[in-house]
């Protein structure tokens, strides 16, 4: 992959994507974080398994942006993480500052870049990113839903005992309480999931889907999921960089699409060189678009308590 990709913040979620990264033999890759040594660390600990592993990845860690310049991609994971019990709103307030510290140092050695933010609240930490970017908004996106298709996706291929790869499923919306799942349109292996199994099986698997992030803060204690998302990253990743036009659900800020204006939430686009290359408007029944209406309602409040003007 002839480009480069920054990754902010050395964290669990950073670092698992630059191994990813490395692993798919990046020919870029900088993992940076203002820690001193832990992306530096990290990043030799990676290069270390490339003999094992047989990949010829180049990464770089580093505490300088000046490192990060000329990226071509940057993902953006640095920030406060949930501790058992917390919402993902609750680390706005945390997490503000350093979006937009971060978004500054990006956009002033990356002007050309594509900015992938996961640093929760998503939806919110994306608008925050657009605005203090000025970037187009095609080329500031967020990882949300690929997650949340994901982890339904999982629930449901556990739960009839399918390989994930045959079934698929779609979550839109908020990264949050609110995320609209779309039963109707899951399949496995193409056969729709609603004429598979019985809607109070499906209710319990969206609602494990909404709460799938809670699930594993709860069970880890002391940090919140990153092999998911880590994996949610690198596939938007390589759709941008290897200019795929995949068609994948993100956190894109909308202008209209849904009848939704002046918010972000994930919705189906299509993502290649210039980042969100379309945004796929799909037809949704009366009580799916209401959902939708409702949760970029909510992702519009919690944009409001930042107060941006
Ligand atoms: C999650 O849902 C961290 O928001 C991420 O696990």
């Amino acid at each position: 992959m002839l480009k480069k990709i920054s990754i902010i913040g050395a964290g669990n979620v950073g670092s698992s994507l630059a191994q990813r990264l490395a692993e798919k033999s990046c020919d870029d890759v900088v993992l940076l974080d203002k820690i001193e040594g832990l992306p530096q660390g990290k990043a030799l600990d990676i290069l270390q398994s490339a003999p094992i592993l047989g990949f010829s990845g180049c990464l770089t860690g580093t505490n300088n942006y000046r490192d990060t310049a000329g990226s071509d991609v940057v993902v953006i994971t640095s920030g406060a993480g949930r501790k058992p019990g917390m919402s993902r709103d609750e680390l706005l307030k945390m997490n503000m500052a350093s979006v937009s510290e971060v978004t500054r140092n990006v956009v002033s050695h990356s002007p050309d870049s594509i900015v992938i933010v996961v640093t929760n609240p998503v939806d919110a930490m994306t608008y925050l990113a657009l605005r203090e970017s000025r970037l187009p908004r095609g080329r500031v996106l967020g990882l949300s839903s690929v997650l949340d298709s994901s982890r339904l996706s999982s629930f449901i291929a556990a739960e009839l005992n399918v390989p994930a790869s045959e079934v698929s499923a779609l979550v839109l919306g908020e990264h949050g309480r609110n995320m609209v799942v779309i039963p109707r349109l899951a399949t496995v292996k193409g056969r729709p999931l609603t004429e598979i199994i019985p809607q109070e099986t499906i209710e319990r698997l969206v609602e494990r889907t909404i709460n799938g992030g809670a699930e594993i803060v709860g069970l880890l204690k002391s940090g919140s999921a990153f092999y998911a998302p880590s994996a949610a990253a690198a596939r938007m990743v390589e759709a941008i960089a290897l200019d795929k036009q995949e068609i994948m659900p993100c956190a894109a800020y909308l202008e209209g699409e849904y009848g939704i204006k002046d918010t972000v939430i994930s919705v189906p686009v299509k993502l290649g060189k210039s980042g969100i290359e379309q945004i796929i408007e799909l037809e949704l029944a009366g009580d799916e678009k209401k959902a939708l209406t409702d949760s970029a309602e909510a992702v519009r409040k919690l944009i409001d308590t930042m107060k941006l003007g």
